[in-house]
């Protein structure tokens, strides 16, 4: 196994917690552990804590409050992860072990991590992308269908997108579910940004479309939880998901016991609607503030709103790529923002909008200054 790089991680790791001013974030603002626990009972208990192994697929509380949002799922259906990325990698990895069935029909533009496990695999990836139609991302259904062949395992896709922040509802998802349903083939779900809604209405799972899908999600965006690490993958089959675990004994064995604790406490019902409702609120605020600011500068961006997720995909018509341009607001600016590039879409920008106002106004300043330089 020979991986790429995974620009998209390695800039933000490189360079997030050292510049001024982070755009690359698609999740919301960080909860704190007191957010979640507020009462000084709660807290003594977990302070102690003893920091032992915990149970390696996920505590059945924890799996029982994931399952919870799936119907006709219960524990058994449910791996806990470290994160997305985990879930991810495990699905892949497993789905990849035939080699005459080592191709992936893979949604674009995407999170990159998909992709290029497929490669570091020695998968092949078939792409099939997202078309505009009347000002709105939707899936190109007769692409999805010409881009699988005999070899094809499986569909990956991402509802809602990143980094477009489309979401697609029962008509797309019940036509990918016929076509993967006609050539026998697995569908792939990461439902990350699933929750982060600007109109409330939670965007459906393939997990209600068909049986034979892996939906893959974490705490890590619309929870403002990422530093808990904790993801799960959801399979309607649990022999499969029992197979999936026994992959995770390689990989990192189990989630941490204060990450599974506290995950537990904010899936329960009260707390996670209160938690989406909050993450619901700074993504419409903020998607206000980044489209009037689009808006005032419509000679130079051009943009499909997004429905989910505290991320937009304009693009420009400056006179300097993506790439180039980020890497100057990067060394001129202390501005991080991630370039189309890093997705197959040059001349676009993602711009993370779910940190703080101030420090989102404050970037978009400094963008200002960077593009009146290049004017
Ligand atoms: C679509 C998508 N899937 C997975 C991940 C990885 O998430 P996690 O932090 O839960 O590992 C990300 C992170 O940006 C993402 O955008």
């Amino acid at each position: 196994m020979r991986l790429e790089p995974f620009e998209l991680e390695r800039i933000q790791s490189e360079w997030e917690h050292v510049i001024d001013i982070n755009l690359t974030e698609s999740g919301v603002e960080p909860l704190t552990i007191s957010d979640l626990i507020p009462d000084e009972e709660t807290q003594r208990k977990l302070i102690e804590t003893k920091l032992a192994y915990s149970q390696t697929n996920g505590t059945v509380p924890l799996r029982e409050a994931i399952s919870g949002m799936y119907q006709g799922a219960d524990a058994d259906n449910v791996l806990v992860t470290n994160g997305a990325a985990e879930a991810n990698f495990l699905t892949i990895w497993n789905l990849l072990h035939e080699h005459d069935a080592n191709e992936i029909v893979v949604m674009f533009p995407n999170y990159m991590q998909i992709p290029g496990i497929i490669k570091g695999l020695n998968g092949v990836v078939s792409p099939f992308h997202l078309e505009m139609e009347k000002g709105e991302w939707i899936p190109d259904l007769g692409g999805l269908e010409s881009a699988i062949s005999k070899k094809t395992k499986a569909i990956a896709i991402c509802n809602p997108n990143n980094p477009t922040g489309a979401t697609f509802g029962p008509t797309y998802l019940k036509a990918i579910a016929e076509i993967a349903a006609d050539a026998h083939l697995w569908v792939i779900s990461d439902e990350i940004y699933q929750g982060a809604e600007l109109d409330g209405k939670l965007t459906p799972t393939m997990f209600d479309y068909y049986d034979k899908v892996l939906v893959t999600s974490s705490l890590s965006k619309v929870y403002g939880l990422p530093g808990l690490r904790l993801g799960w993958v959801v399979c309607s089959s649990k022999p499969h998901v029992a197979e999936l675990w026994s992959y995770s004994d390689y990989t990192t064995i189990c989630p941490t016991i204060l990450s599974d604790t506290l995950a537990t406490i904010a899936l329960q019902p009260e707390l996670r609607m209160k938690i989406l409702t909050r993450t619901r609120k700074i993504v419409k605020e903020h998607w206000d503030i980044v489209r009037k600011w689009l808006d005032e500068r419509s000679g130079i961006f051009e943009y499909v709103a997004p429905k989910a997720a505290a991320i937009c995909f304009p693009r420009h018509n400056l006179s300097v790529s993506s790439l180039e341009l980020t890497t100057r607001l990067l060394k001129e600016k202390s501005l991080l923002i991630i370039p189309g590039e890093h997705f197959g879409m040059p001349m676009h920008l993602r711009i993370g909008f779910g940190y703080e106002e101030d420090h989102l106004n404050a970037g978009l300043s400094r963008l200002d200054e960077m593009i009146k330089i290049l004017k």
